[in-house]
């Protein structure tokens, strides 16, 4: 007989959009029920990027959590940072996150050329803070994943000793470029697991769907899932959950985010039971988040039960992927 219960020890989500205000309590205890920590990502207006704004922010997220066994894992937004200013935040911080300029939501301030943050870098490495990148280029849009990969391969390079984290990957480009540099590791979404550019826009338009990098291939899609099921031990899940109100999905000039937070493990265990590799989830949602970021989180068990569930139309203004999807799993007990 298959299965009925299932657990995961200490769920971890390596890259997470919390937001401010109204939304991030909304939407930050979804992510502290189940998941045991998370990277917060610093996309903020302004960014995250000082230490005033980094206290302040932390902070936020601590009040609202408040009461869940969850660390949040905080970033900062790359710009040229000094030694003095990056020494005084390295212990509060998981990495520094890169986004190109004008590649994303709230990506202006991005860094438009990377000469500019050459002596960062190499204070970064020189410090161990790990860099974490959006690595799109400005390019066709299918081709923008890999038009980047040549600078995951020169920073890889150059910075030998800089771990170097590959954000929501899409391609399998990008899953095959893990194996070739040793300071390199990577996260993937639950959604890049599951869909290409088909279920976006291969129909009606689907925008609640859509995010960037965009999704791809299903050639893509099979590599990043291969990947997943073997939980290679450089590779990390992060949803990259990032919810928007609706009137800024369902509009002309959709937002890019899709928001997951409160059904990827319930999906995963799903999709990992489907492929005969629910013994390799564990590793995937945490033992290897905790072994490459270097991070013990709390103690926590999520019990999840085959007995059906149906994913809620909507949390607030935020509609989730899948609403009114069923789902063979649901989380039961969280200890
Ligand atoms: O789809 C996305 N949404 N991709 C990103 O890189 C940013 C995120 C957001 O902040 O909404
Ligand atoms: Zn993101």
């Amino acid at each position: 007989m298959s299965k009925r219960s299932f657990s995961l020890r200490s769920p971890l989500d390596m890259h997470i959009h919390f937001r401010e205000g109204a939304m991030m309590r909304r939407v930050a205890p979804l992510s502290a029920e189940t998941f045991a920590g998370g990277v917060i990502m610093p996309n903020l207006v302004p960014p995250v990027d000082n230490l005033d704004r980094l206290s302040k922010y932390e902070r936020e997220i601590r009040e609202t959590v408040d009461g869940h066994a969850f660390e949040p894992y905080m970033t900062l937004f790359m710009r040229p940072y000094t030694e003095s200013e990056l020494a005084s935040m390295k212990d509060r911080i998981i990495g520094v996150k890169l986004y190109p300029e004008g590649v994303t939501t709230h990506s202006e301030g991005g860094v438009g050329n990377l000469r500019d943050i050459e002596g960062t870098l190499a204070l970064m490495e020189e410090l161990d803070i790990r860099l974490m990148v959006h690595g799109e280029s400005t390019d066709f849009v299918m081709d923008r994943e890999r038009a980047f990969l040549p600078v995951y391969e020169d920073l890889a390079a150059r910075f030998p000793r800089l771990a170097i984290v590959m954000e929501h990957i899409t391609t399998r480009e990008s899953a095959e470029l893990l194996d070739r540099h040793e300071n390199l590791s990577a996260t993937v979404t639950l959604q890049h697991l599951l869909i290409t550019l088909d279920d976006i826009a291969g129909g009606l338009l689907n925008p609640h769907l859509f995010c960037k990098p965009i999704a791809k291939r299903p050639e893509d899609r099979e590599a990043l899932l291969a990947l997943a099921l073997e939980a290679h031990p450089r590779l990390a899940f992060g949803s990259d959950s990032a919810p928007h109100p609706v009137d800024k999905k369902e509009s002309a000039g959709c937002a890019a985010g899709v928001f997951t937070a409160p059904i990827a493990l319930q999906m995963l265990v799903g999709l990992f039971e489907e492929h005969g590799a629910l013994d390799r989830l564990q590793a995937f949602v945490s033992d290897n988040a905790r072994r490459i970021y270097g991070v013990a989180p709390p103690e926590k068990t999520v019990v999840f039960e085959k007995t059906g569930a149906v994913i809620p139309e909507r949390y607030g203004d935020v509609i989730p992927m899948y609403p009114g999807r069923e789902l063979d799993w649901k989380v039961a007990e969280v200890r």
